[in-house]
């Protein structure tokens, strides 16, 4: 990453202290019962990975993989699903695990992709929040972290397919 210049935003121990905070919090609401958490490929796949090892209550797991196509630091508006879950989900409580909101397109397409198959209920944990580009009225029920506008890497969210691996959350200058 020589090329760009690089600033950290969220260290590991930062993130680690708020996911245990996050399933603290899922863990109380679904108390007794059993969720099925569903994965957004490939962003969410790091901060999933440490969410459910903490949630102290049983999990299905599955993913779906939707894309969105247009610049690679922006999405075009055009969501496709291109991987469905395999599980199936009706009458059961469903958490969508996602690294990032943006717009909102993906996660509102996801929803109602979701919806139709009757699960009984269904809420959305997002690691980070931008807020400030939404096209759709959207909000996600746990939050990890509010961000302002900024390319984000890192902790799974990549640029141009880097920098995924990266433990911390950084923020680059394009
Ligand atoms: C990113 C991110 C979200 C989506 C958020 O995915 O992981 O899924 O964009 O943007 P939105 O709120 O504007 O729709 P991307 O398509 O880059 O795929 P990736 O998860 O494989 O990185």
């Amino acid at each position: 990453m020589k090329e760009m210049s690089k600033e950290i935003l969220f260290s590991r121990d930062a993130i680690q202290k708020r996911v245990q905070e996050l399933a603290g919090q899922i863990s109380g609401d679904y108390a007794g019962g059993e969720l099925v958490v569903i994965g957004i490929l490939k962003g969410a796949f790091i901060f999933m990975a440490d969410l459910v090892r903490e949630i102290g209550i049983p999990c299905k797991i599955d993913f779906v993989r939707v894309a969105s196509y247009g610049a690679s630091s922006e999405s075009s508006g055009k969501v496709v699903m291109t991987k469905d879950i395999e599980t199936s989900i009706k009458g059961r409580d469903i958490l969508i695990v996602e690294d990032i909101v943006d717009t909102g397109l993906t996660l509102q397409y996801l929803v109602d992709w979701l919806k139709e198959r009757n699960p009984h209920s269904l809420k959305i944990c997002v690691f980070l929040d931008k807020r400030k580009r939404r096209k759709v009225s959207f909000e996600a029920d746990y939050v990890g972290f509010t961000i302002d506008d900024g390319f984000v890497v890192g902790y799974g969210l990549d640029f141009n397919e880097q920098y995924r691996f990266f433990p911390d959350v950084y923020v680059i200058e394009q």
